[in-house]
């Protein structure tokens, strides 16, 4: 690679980082605190997650509902990759929707996946992607290390 090269890339690269760090809806610094999983467990099934879900830890319940909506949570997935995206898969479901899955989408295009966000406090859903958490092949997530900020000494201490 000639030097003209080299800088352009370099410049390029630089101008990407920066563009990422100054997306206003970037996922990057974004954290929940660790959850409970069992509780999670607890969640799913008081929710009735299990009533369109499989998972191989809460088998889905019995019903006309399962004949129509039948989706396996966990493993690897195309959809389902990082922490962030089962956490939107959880909140926003209608952002990235499996339109091949039967019954997955209604006749305006929108996830047929029940919205819990005005039922679901932020702690349930903690403990809730906790337990989802282990059961997805998620690519390795790094809880943000916040930096220490330096802090002015205060006079007469
Ligand atoms: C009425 C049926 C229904 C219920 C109840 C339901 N879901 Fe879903 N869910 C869906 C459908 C349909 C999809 C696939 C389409 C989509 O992404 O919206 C889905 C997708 C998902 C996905 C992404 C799946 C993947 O791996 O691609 C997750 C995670 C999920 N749901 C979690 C939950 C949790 C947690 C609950 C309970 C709080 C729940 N769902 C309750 C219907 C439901």
């Amino acid at each position: 690679m000639n030097m003209l090269l080299k800088a352009v890339v370099l410049g390029l690269a630089i101008a990407a980082l920066a563009a990422c760090g100054k997306d206003p809806k970037s996922a990057a610094g974004f954290t929940l605190p660790e959850g409970d999983a069992e509780q999670g467990k607890a969640n799913y099934i008081a929710f009735g997650c299990n009533a369109c879900h499989q998972h191989s830890e809460v088998p889905q319940l019995q019903s006309p509902l399962a004949d129509q909506v039948s989706i396996k949570l966990g493993g690897e997935t195309a959809r389902v990759r990082t922490y962030g995206e089962l956490v939107t898969s959880v909140i926003n479901p209608s952002h990235r929707i499996a339109k091949h899955k039967p019954g997955a989408v209604d006749a305006s295009g929108e996830s047929t996946m029940v919205t819990f966000n005005d039922v679901m406090t932020v702690t349930q859903m903690i403990d809730l992607v906790a337990f989802l958490q282990q059961s997805y092949e998620l690519s390795p997530y790094r809880h943000t290390v916040y930096p220490v900020y330096w802090q002015p000494e205060v006079k007469g201490k």
